[in-house]
């Protein structure tokens, strides 16, 4: 067997227009099929959305000892009535770093875990100091060998942990450690961000005593033992948010449904300035765009700040609008990897650290470009539905991590895209 090179194949000029469904949020799913960790009953996970990086979430944990069964597509049913195996190989997190997420629970769970540490990526070093740290805090005895975190702790105990900075998976990490620990687990300068809240309601609904997901101060009362639930995950905001994007840039007009608004109040802000008329519903979004676009000024943040999984997206919008952008972004190092590859398009944009300028052009010009993460893919794709010409995407296996049926929705939405070659052909 040999892999051929999947690529995506777009022809610009098409305004998107029409109606599709928004799927579960990827990066709440990830966190709330790790719950099932922390009990030994059946957890039933509904709105799971169809992505690389939940499939390789479900592999961990099977080899874990979970027993996983899928009763359709989007509904899996995970029991992790006994743990066989605490350890999460190098040759898996290398390949998705949210595999961090199964240290704080099978820590709690089994007093022992595994998990290599992921190394830096494509966006920056991400190191998971605050992971570590918090876990200590909460009794865990931690030390690096060959490459791997290893944790033990016979019971953790309760402790205020003060972060040093936001994270989104530390703190889900320390919250779901927290539930089984002894006594009470404070977190200061925790996330806000609405996953970090889909999985406390999940771990509420499962038993767990928290209070004060999505404020800066979680507190986690632990209890003894945590039972099965059923759980539907939240919409994806992010997926949300590029389809709005992609719309405002094409001009187009576009229905979003099983979606929440609630979630991009910044996101729906900024395309507002843009110029783009948007109404919203209890579970839907209409965006509707009659002219060129204005460019957008924006500083990505934690939430309920602009989003740093937008801020590709909103690069790519500022390519075509009317007037000069200023984009900094402050969460991740080196987030401006798709820069490059937009210019490649002829697009006007000067890079001075972390902040990027951008001269609206009233075209960009198909051309070769190459994926390098998930959103950088996701900014090429919306630069190839506006430019004049063939845009031939490389690497799009970054796309197929977390959005789900991406060519299907687009061409649902009048798009011109085609996916050409296959995974795995054999020799
Ligand atoms: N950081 C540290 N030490 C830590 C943890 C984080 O220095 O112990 C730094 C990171 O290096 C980064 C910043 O803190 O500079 C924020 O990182 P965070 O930990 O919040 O990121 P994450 O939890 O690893 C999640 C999402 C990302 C999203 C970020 C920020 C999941 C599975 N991933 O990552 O999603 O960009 O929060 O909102 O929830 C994506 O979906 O494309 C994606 C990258």
């Amino acid at each position: 067997m040999h892999k051929s090179k999947p690529k995506l194949i777009i022809q610009g000029g098409n305004p998107l227009r029409g109606e599709i469904h928004i799927s579960g949020a990827k990066n709440a799913a990830l966190p709330v099929i790790c719950a099932t960790l922390l009990t030994r009953d059946t957890l039933k996970v509904n709105n799971v959305p169809r992505l690389m990086d939940i499939t390789t979430m479900l592999i961990l944990l099977e080899q874990t000892g979970v027993n996983i069964h899928s009763e359709n597509q989007s509904e899996v049913l995970l029991s992790a009535e006994n743990l066989t195996n605490l350890t999460a190989p190098y040759e898996m997190v290398k390949t998705m770093r949210a595999a961090i997420l199964l240290l704080g629970p099978l820590l709690a769970r089994a007093g022992e875990a595994n998990i290599s540490l992921p190394g830096g990526c494509a966006i920056g070093m991400r190191p998971v100091d605050q992971h570590i740290k918090g876990l200590e805090a909460m009794g865990a005895e931690i030390s690096i060998q060959h490459g791997y975190i290893h944790a033990v702790a016979k019971k953790l105990h309760g402790a205020r942990i003060i972060m040093d900075l936001v994270t989104v998976t530390g703190t889900e990490n320390l919250m779901m450690a927290a539930t089984l620990a002894q006594g009470t687990t404070i977190i200061e300068n925790a996330a806000r961000e609405p996953e970090v809240i889909d999985l406390a309601n999940c771990l509420i609904a499962m038993g767990a005593k928290i209070k004060g997901a999505g404020s800066d101060i979680i507190t986690v009362e632990g209890v003894p033992a945590l039972r099965g639930t059923e759980y539907t995950v939240m919409p994806d905001r992010i997926e949300t948010g590029t389809f709005l994007a992609a719309a405002c840039a094409t001009t187009g007009d576009i229905f979003l449904k099983e979606t929440d608004a609630r979630l991009l109040d910044a996101v729906l802000d900024k395309l507002t300035e843009s110029g783009a008329k948007i109404k919203t519903g209890n579970n839907w979004i209409q965006l509707k765009m009659t002219k060129r676009p204005k460019s957008i000024t924006l500083r990505t943040a934690p939430y309920p700040a602009f989003p740093t999984d937008m801020q590709a997206q909103f690069m790519s919008l500022n390519c075509i609008a009317d007037g000069t952008a200023v984009i900094t972004e402050t969460i991740f190092e080196n987030r401006l990897m798709h820069v490059q590859e937009l210019k490649r398009m002829n697009a006007d944009i000067k890079v001075e650290g972390h902040t990027a300028i951008i001269r609206g052009i009233p075209q960009l010009d198909g051309a070769n470009v190459m994926a390098t993460d998930l959103r950088a893919s996701a900014s090429l794709v919306i630069a190839g539905l506006v430019a004049q010409g063939e845009t031939v995407i490389d690497r799009i296996y970054h796309l197929d991590r977390g959005y789900e049926s991406i060519e299907d929705k687009l061409l649902q939405l009048g798009a011109k895209i085609e996916r050409v070659g296959q995974a795995d052909i054999p020799n």
